[in-house]
């Protein structure tokens, strides 16, 4: 509910903001006028015994729970949320997707200070844009265990086309009896690249029975399975295994708006309804042209997508298949009336491996969303390689540096190119902005995170208009980790 709240403990409350994008600024000045209703939150980083469903693991979770408990606002609205840190390491928290004010982002060493054990910091900023969101920490690869959480801005202007929601949050999990991620990437280090599959790579096979105008994206060892020998016997929907899911009661007919995020650390998914088409109307929480019904999307680490489903006579399950590394799948089940869905579905599995999937090219921004026509002022070459000996992975040759960032101008329009010169995927993830993917006809959708497919180069094009600090970096996070990573600056 709504909560006056007064302002954070912090220093960095009082840090001066830039000019910045109208909506931003909006925003910001309702939030320091004091007249933007305030939503506070509580958030415990906390020691968990998750059950996966029949599997009991011991983990680091938001609030005892897997994954956190949903964040909710409005678009105008301010979030306040204090974080309390219980874990044995510092933390952070990052607002994975929002242009809001750089000192909120939640990155320590460049946008504050990491949360000491037993410490505390208040996040509070104005939310500019609806759509769907996440959350989670900005520190090592803490996010892995499970510290993550949607968050849901609602649209008050926008009228509802469709009768409920389903949220559903998708994660890889490694081995589930309490795997260290940080060991994980330690030992990745260590050993240097030990994967299996990842230097044998192959590029996507095209068609693969896609619709007309889909990619097809077929199995192979480039999309995800990165994580070496380690492996990931667990997918998890809404924190359950395919064997124990979660479910949601509707009815035929019903329109149930999807919001679709993807947790996972190392892990791509198809995600889709046997025999429903998924009508995709956001991609990364901004609206895009209705491509018409799809039978499944791609949706790379740190990526969300919204679409709309109607609920067939029969029950259904929602899927989620990894990508190109052999692993369980996830879901959560739809049942329809009395038409309950059934939990073992290994031969929709198969079918929907063989349908069509839809990938960013198949996105346009919607009209409204769309950046205007102008010439970059300035182009930056994100060249991503690795991984070196020791599993480092690098922009441009070089490893993160907090202090030698990418210099842009407030006001220029910017573009990014991603050069993928390795044979693994990227997700590459830019804080604070949503830029516009170029595409095949220079208007992709709007979007925060953008895969990088191997070899392949991807431009994308934003406003500089939300000064700071903002990372710019791999989101499959033992990438990050090891150096897939770098900062975009500005002021
Ligand atoms: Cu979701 Cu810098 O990350
Ligand atoms: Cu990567």
């Amino acid at each position: 509910g709504l909560a006056a709240c007064s302002s954070g403990g912090n220093s960095s409350s009082g840090a001066k903001i830039g000019p910045t994008s109208p909506l931003v600024a909006q925003a910001e000045q309702a939030r320091r006028a004091g007249n933007a209703n305030v939503q506070s939150v509580t958030l415990d980083a906390v020691l968990s015994e998750v059950d996966l469903g029949g599997v009991q693991v011991k983990t680091w979770t938001f609030g005892d729970s897997l994954p956190g408990r949903e964040i909710r606002v409005k678009r105008g609205e301010v979030l306040h949320a204090l974080l309390t840190n219980r874990l044995p390491q510092p933390t952070s928290i990052h607002w994975h997707g929002l242009a809001l004010r750089n000192d909120m982002d939640g990155v320590p060493d460049v946008t504050q200070a990491a949360v000491a054990p037993e410490g505390n910091f208040t996040y509070e900023f104005a939310v500019p844009d609806a759509g769907t969101y996440w959350f989670h920490p900005h520190v090592g690869v803490q996010l892995d265990r499970g510290l993550y959480a949607p968050l849901i801005v609602e649209d008050p202007e926008a009228g509802a086309n469709y009768d409920s929601e389903l949220v559903i949050v998708l994660d890889d999990w490694l081995d589930g009896t309490g795997t260290d991620p940080d060991a994980v990437l330690d030992n990745l280090r260590k050993n240097g690249m030990v994967m299996g599959g990842a230097t044998d790579s192959a590029m996507p096979e095209m068609g693969h029975g896609a619709m007309p105008g889909m990619t097809g994206v077929g199995k192979s060892n480039v999309l995800g399975g990165d994580a070496g020998d380690v492996s990931y016997p667990y997918m998890l929907a809404n924190g359950r295994i395919a064997s124990a899911p979660t479910s949601f009661e509707g009815r035929a007919g019903q329109r149930i708006r999807l919001r679709l995020i993807n947790a996972g650390g190392d892990t791509a998914f198809r995600v889709g309804v046997p025999g429903v088409a998924m009508h995709v109307t956001h991609t990364d929480g901004f609206p895009v042209v209705a491509p018409g019904g799809v039978d499944s999307v791609l949706l790379g680490m740190g990526e969300r997508i919204d679409a709309i489903i109607t609920v067939p006579e029969q029950g259904v399950p929602v899927l989620a298949i990894p990508e190109g590394k052999e692993a369980p799948y996830a879901q959560v089940l739809l049942h329809s009336g009395a038409s309950r869905a059934g939990t073992a579905n290994d031969a929709a599995v198969a079918q929907l491996k063989m349908s069509g999937i839809a990938t960013v090219a198949d996105f346009t921004a919607a009209p409204g969303v769309t950046l205007p026509d102008k010439k970059p002022d300035v182009t930056h070459d994100l060249t991503l390689a690795g991984p070196g000996e020791k599993y480092d992975w690098t922009i441009n040759g070089r490893p993160f540096d907090p202090q030698s960032g990418l210099p842009i101008q407030q006001g220029q329009r910017v573009r990014l190119r991603f050069v993928n010169d390795s044979d693994m995927f990227h997700p590459m993830h830019l804080h604070g902005h949503t830029f516009q993917v170029r595409g095949a006809n220079g208007k992709g959708p709007r979007k925060d995170t953008v895969i990088v497919l191997p070899r392949e180069t991807v431009e994308v094009d934003f406003d500089a208009n939300n000064p700071g600090q903002w990372l710019t970096h791999c989101h499959n996070i033992y990438h990050g980790e090891a150096g897939m990573m770098t900062v975009v600056s500005y002021v």
